[in-house]
């Protein structure tokens, strides 16, 4: 009897809030400038989701584009995983709250919460689901309301993130699939990025700073940059493969600048890096997946190119995944 051991992507959707908030409109807001904001990310606007516009809203939607194009009934989801830093509610969590407006009931729903790198740690979990039996088609979201948590006075961080969802349908397969997935942490840089107050972590004072992002930017930057090649030789060597196998880079988009640094040491064109930065700026958990649909849509991924997912954020956490489409 053959194994169906393989996560195959079978539909890919995504989803942006429908307003936009350019350059030019932040720097009435604080002190910068489209110039920098470009010239330092790549970024030229964000969408940002509406007041009554949840987490769950935006994953909903690019849920149901992932279903449409995989062609298949919700009812044949046996998986639900949410990657989001920005959950509707405390609990349920944003994968309950999916399921029930996916219409669908009983099959196991539950979040992950690894920042930028939560859709690349999902996709690994769901594939470890799939590698073993326990689940045969598993829908993995990434999906966030970042301007939530944003302080709209900071301009170190408020030029730098946007709202929106991205979702993939993996469906046990014999055909490859992912290949592998690779998933790390290392909390001891929790200061370089957070946000300073939570759930359990009561705010010290009524400041916007206690609730929204704090981010030592450059510190990030050059952690980011080094961590993100040494994960891509990680996964190449893991799977026997050379910088020339990789036929598209799909990274996290935090920063223009960091997606060429990344794809240059991979030996890649710009043209082989997917960037969708300049147009949502950074999504966090939702960016790989949006990215990733983008390309497929607009058909520069074909069925049986070599993809490498890649990620890094807040934890730090980071991760990669080769997947052969
Ligand atoms: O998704 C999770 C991972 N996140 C990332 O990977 C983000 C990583 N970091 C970055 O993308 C970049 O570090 C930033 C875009 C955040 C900053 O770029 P940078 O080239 O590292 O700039 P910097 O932090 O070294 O700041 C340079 C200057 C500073 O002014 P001084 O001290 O040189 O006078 C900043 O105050 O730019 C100033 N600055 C700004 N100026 C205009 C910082 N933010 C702004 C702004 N507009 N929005």
């Amino acid at each position: 009897m053959s194994q169906k051991n393989y996560s195959r992507i079978i539909g890919t959707g995504r989803y942006l809030p429908e307003k936009i908030v350019t350059n030019v409109d932040l720097e009435k807001k604080v002190d910068t400038s489209d110039a920098w904001i470009r010239e330092r990310t790549g970024i030229e606007q964000r969408h940002i989701a509406a007041d009554d516009q949840t987490t769950c809203d935006l994953a909903e939607q690019a849920s149901l584009k992932a279903l449409e194009m995989a062609e298949i009934e919700a009812s044949e989801i046996d998986l639900i995983i949410v990657a989001t830093t920005t959950p509707d509610k405390t609990f349920p969590s944003t994968a309950c709250l999916l399921q029930q407006r996916l219409a669908i009931h009983g099959c196991p729903a539950f979040d992950i919460q690894a920042v930028c790198s939560g859709f690349v740690y999902a996709l690994s979990v769901a594939d470890q689901f799939i590698k073993t039996g326990m689940a045969k088609c598993v829908l993995v979201v990434g999906s966030e309301t970042l301007s939530r948590i944003t302080n709209w006075s900071d301009r170190n961080t408020c030029v730098l993130f946007g709202d929106g969802a991205g979702a993939v349908l993996l469906q046990a397969s014999e055909e490859a699939g992912i290949l592998s997935t690779h998933i790390h942490a290392d909390g001891q840089y929790e200061d370089l990025l957070h946000v300073p107050s939570g759930v359990s972590k009561l705010p010290k004072t009524d400041s916007i700073e206690e609730r929204t992002m704090a981010m030592r930017g450059n510190e990030v930057f050059k952690m980011a940059v080094n961590t993100l090649s040494r994960i891509a030789k990680e996964t190449l060597d893991a799977n026997g493969l050379q910088k020339e196998d990789i036929d598209w880079l799909v990274p996290h988009q935090a920063n223009l600048r960091i997606i060429n640094g990344t794809a240059k040491k991979l030996k890649l064109s710009p043209e082989q890096a997917v960037v969708t930065v300049h147009k949502h700026a950074n999504t966090s958990s939702a960016s790989v997946p949006m990215a990733l649909d983008e390309a497929i849509r607009d058909g520069r991924i074909q069925r049986g190119h070599m993809l490498l997912l890649e990620a890094f954020g807040g934890g730090f956490t980071w991760g990669s995944a080769l997947i052969r489409y």
